[in-house]
């Protein structure tokens, strides 16, 4: 009944299986048969422990791909350590790059890299699949999702290693600016009424041109203190103060139309209510659709934001509930009798 768990396994089919009991353990030995991949998110080893690491699992079935995805991998001497969230992210460097200038670092109250960690996987399956439909061969894949995380803190990572700069140096990060790349104005701007906002990237000459024209200041243009990129950088705050008069005056989606018909960058900052409710992009994708759950009835999820030109996509299915699928599974896919599963089910095996 979980959101979360409702979300993230919308159209997947759900069985139980008792791995502390020896026909667990056979009947897992019958799905691995059948599997083209199997994964698994718990903490290292515990596969394993339950007699299934790799090298059995190929014994059973040799074009079977293992992906095992936990927080520091199976490999380095940090593959003991539990993981959560807060912990990893810690570890991964992402929330010390977090908060406002000044103060400390904030974290992040969302665990970003249990999602980083599943793209990863996922790639990791894909690449596994086409190396095992090339040469028929399976294999153990070791994933660390905190290793997995690497490129949420990439530009901090550079900065680092090409210019050897501290992340949280005195005005980083800057709340409400972009610094970099170099392009002014590139930033967050207050608009009319509380709390709203826009965003603005000027990315060169062409832009700044435009972007003059539409504030309707031409004579910023010939101004010393604007004219050039360089000064723009260095006379930002001046820069921000004179475009903030000019947002703070008007509505985010009018800035955002008025900008983006002369080719520049701009959005409202949108409230997450927008997104889902009332942006008219969100429902030409067809982003937020309802399923069928199962208890909860008809459930909003994500859909997908990809489109296939030769493969629609349909999401119709809630997540499972817990061994809603053990007939299914268990009955049409390893061919056991009615009997034989519900004996199972009697004896706590499913
Ligand atoms: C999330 C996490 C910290 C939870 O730790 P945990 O509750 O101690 O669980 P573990 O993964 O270590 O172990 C699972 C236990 O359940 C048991 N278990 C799981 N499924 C089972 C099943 N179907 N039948 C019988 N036992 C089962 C396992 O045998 C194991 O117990 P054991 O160690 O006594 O054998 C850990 O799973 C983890 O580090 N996962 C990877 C990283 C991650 O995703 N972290 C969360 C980020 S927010």
């Amino acid at each position: 009944m979980g959101g979360a768990f409702n979300n993230h396994n919308v159209e997947k089919l759900g069985i139980t299986l008792n791995m502390r009991s020896p026909k667990g353990k056979e009947l897992l030995r019958k799905l691995i048969g059948i599997c083209d991949v199997l994964t698994e998110n718990f903490s290292a080893g515990v596969v394993a422990r339950w007699g299934f690491p790799y090298e059995e699992m190929a014994k059973i079935n040799p074009s079977i791909i293992y992906v095992s995805n936990s927080g520091f991998g199976h490999t380095g001497p940090y593959s003991k350590f539990k993981t959560w969230g807060p912990t990893v992210q810690a570890v991964s460097g992402l929330t010390f790059l977090s908060g406002l200038a000044d103060m400390p670092p904030a974290g992040w109250g969302y665990s970003y890299m249990d999602h980083s960690g599943a793209y990863f996987m996922c790639l990791a399956i894909l690449m596994a699949l086409y190396h095992r439909d090339m040469t028929g061969q399976g294999q153990w894949v070791d994933l660390g999702c905190t290793e997995a995380a690497i490129p949420l803190c990439g530009p901090s990572l550079l900065d680092y290693t090409v210019n050897g700069r501290r992340a949280r140096r005195p005005g980083q990060p800057h709340s409400n600016r972009n610094d970099s790349p170099a392009m002014a104005p590139h930033g967050i701007y207050r608009c009319m009424s509380e709390d709203r906002w826009v965003a603005i990237a000027v990315r060169n000459e062409r832009d700044w041109q435009a972007f003059c024209d539409v504030l309707g200041h031409c004579e910023w243009l010939d101004d010393p203190c604007l004219a050039t990129l360089d000064a723009r950088m260095a006379n930002q705050d001046e820069l921000d103060f004179v475009i903030e008069a000019w947002t703070s005056e008007r509505d985010p989606y009018e800035i955002m139309e008025a900008l983006q018909q002369r080719g520049i960058p701009a959005a409202a900052v949108q409230t997450p209510e927008e997104r889902i409710e009332y942006d008219p992009n969100t429902q030409a994708w067809g982003l937020y659709l309802e399923v069928e759950h199962p208890e909860m009835g008809r459930v909003r999820v994500d859909g997908i934001p990809a489109k296939f030109s030769a493969m629609p996509a349909h999401i119709r299915r809630g997540a499972p509930l817990l061994g809603q699928h053990n007939d299914y599974v268990y009955g049409d896919l390893l061919g056991l009798s009615a009997a034989k599963i519900s004996a199972l089910r009697e004896e706590g095996v499913i």
